[in-house]
């Protein structure tokens, strides 16, 4: 019977076969371990001699590293394995043969692993990394669906930014100027007004001339917008999509975090309500830790760091002051030159994971922003209509996946966190 990896405790005791690449093997004269691998996991196939007779042995033995194999032989319980499960193997037969496969099981540096990520990925590790993605995704889907929020999807060539101009993409839209998006959230604000509440997952782009362990070129965000929520509202709906992320990770993906051998008694801790601290507050906090960083200044990777290492679970930094913000940020009606807006920055050094503010639902203060920020009317006449014709106090907030996916998988670098990663010397594979 035809089955997969994943499926082999259904059935224990049978034979089975099993489509499947090489992974790795073991061999003595007598007795050939086989690491195999099918996508949907990782099993050992054992190869005795003594009971596969000569040729399917010389087979086994043979074999080399990524070769493509129909691979026939009995699921044992074992306890030992990291699925639980071992094949007895009574045939192989090869499919295809690789030769001189370039990744072999020692160590190798990281360009030349990012030069072939299209064969890296099949690694346990970088499988691992990708199935955490995957559950993400899934645990995002499931938990706005189920909280009542639609999924719209914003376009990607725009023909203004969401963000500031500094690091756009630019290209041309036959003889007009367009832009790739970096963000979905003016167009969500619009799909709100029609829909409630909304959530978008695409790709942003974002031309960052830093070379970080936590930016890429090309990301995947998560954006909610929500009519008639503010921004405490919204801190709520955020700190518990991220208890549903992490503990659905956490319940599914027990074998993926074993492999990344990540410390998951962090994670556990990880239940709304989450830490809240004002700018302010994060600002005496860094000066008192010896920082020298003045009111008005933007936190940098290490001012993140030495915030979040003092919570064990994820903090919001709220009210920042509005010039180091966005222009869409609603101003505190207590305090004109701080933002409704927050930062959710991950324990363990993963930085900043959110970011999210409610927004500017009056017209005469937008075009104002419009004129601080050189802001063309015509190109934003869009957005401000949805100030003029119903406006409601609104919020919303993004995630970026990579980020969290290297949170959850206790990896140093965004890099590992996307299937092909755009950085800025990478465009290749
Ligand atoms: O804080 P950001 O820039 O917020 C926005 O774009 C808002 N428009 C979102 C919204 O309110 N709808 O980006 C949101 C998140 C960050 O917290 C970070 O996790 C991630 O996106 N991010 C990046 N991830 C990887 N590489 C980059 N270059 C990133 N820039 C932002
Ligand atoms: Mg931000």
């Amino acid at each position: 019977m035809k089955t997969t990896i994943a499926k082999v405790g259904k059935h224990v005791g049978q034979a089975v076969t099993i489509g499947a690449w090489l992974a790795n093997k073991r061999s003595s004269g007598k007795i050939a371990f086989l690491q195999l691998r099918d996508g949907t996991g990782f099993i050992q196939g054992v190869v005795v001699k003594a009971e596969v007779g000569e040729d399917v042995f010389k087979t086994a033995k043979e074999l080399t590293q990524e070769s493509s194999i129909y691979v026939t032989g009995v699921v044992r319980e074992d306890e030992r394995a990291p699925s639980g499960y071992e094949l007895t193997v009574t045939s192989v037969e090869i499919i295809h043969e690789a030769i001189d496969y370039p990744i072999t099981p020692k160590e190798h540096g990281t360009e030349f692993l990012m030069d072939h990520r299209h064969l890296w990925l099949r690694s346990k590790r970088q499988h691992a990394i990708m199935k955490v993605r995957n559950e993400i995704i899934r645990a995002t889907y499931e938990f706005f669906n189920e909280q009542g929020f639609a999924k719209v999807d914003p376009p990607i060539l725009t023909g203004s930014s969401a963000e500031g101009t500094t690091n756009l993409f630019h290209t041309k839209y036959f003889d007009e100027d367009a832009y790739l998006s970096q963000s979905g959230q003016l167009y969500m604000e619009a799909a709100a007004m029609a829909l409630g509440k909304v959530f978008s997952f695409g790709p942003t782009f974002r031309a960052e001339k830093s070379k970080t362990r936590r930016h890429l070129i090309e990301f995947w965000m998560i954006e909610p917008e929500m009519a008639f929520m503010d921004h405490e509202d919204s801190l709520k709906v955020q700190e518990d999509y991220v208890t549903h992320v992490v503990q659905s990770v956490l319940a599914n993906c027990k074998q993926e975090l074993a492999a990344l051998q990540r410390d998951t008694s962090k994670l556990e801790k990880i239940v709304a309500p989450f830490p809240r601290i004002t700018y302010d507050e994060a600002i005496t906090m860094l000066q008192k830790d010896g920082y020298e960083i003045e009111w008005g200044e933007d936190f940098g990777a290490p001012h993140e760091t030495a915030i979040a290492e003092k919570y064990e679970k994820p903090v919001f930094i709220t009210h920042y002051p509005a010039k180091i913000k966005a222009f869409y940020m609603k101003p505190d009606p207590q305090r004109e030159e701080v933002v409704l807006c927050a930062d959710l920055i991950a324990p363990e050094g993963y930085g900043e994971i959110i970011g999210g503010s409610q927004r500017i639902d009056d017209e005469e203060l937008l075009k104002q922003r419009y004129d601080e920020h050189n802001l063309s009317e015509e190109a934003y006449r869009w957005y401000l209509d949805l100030r003029r014709y119903g406006s409601v106090p609104h919020s919303g907030f993004g995630l970026g996946l990579e980020r969290t996916v290297a949170w959850m998988c206790g990896v140093e670098h965004v890099r590992e966190t996307i299937p092909f990663p755009r950085l800025l010397n990478r465009l290749y594979p």
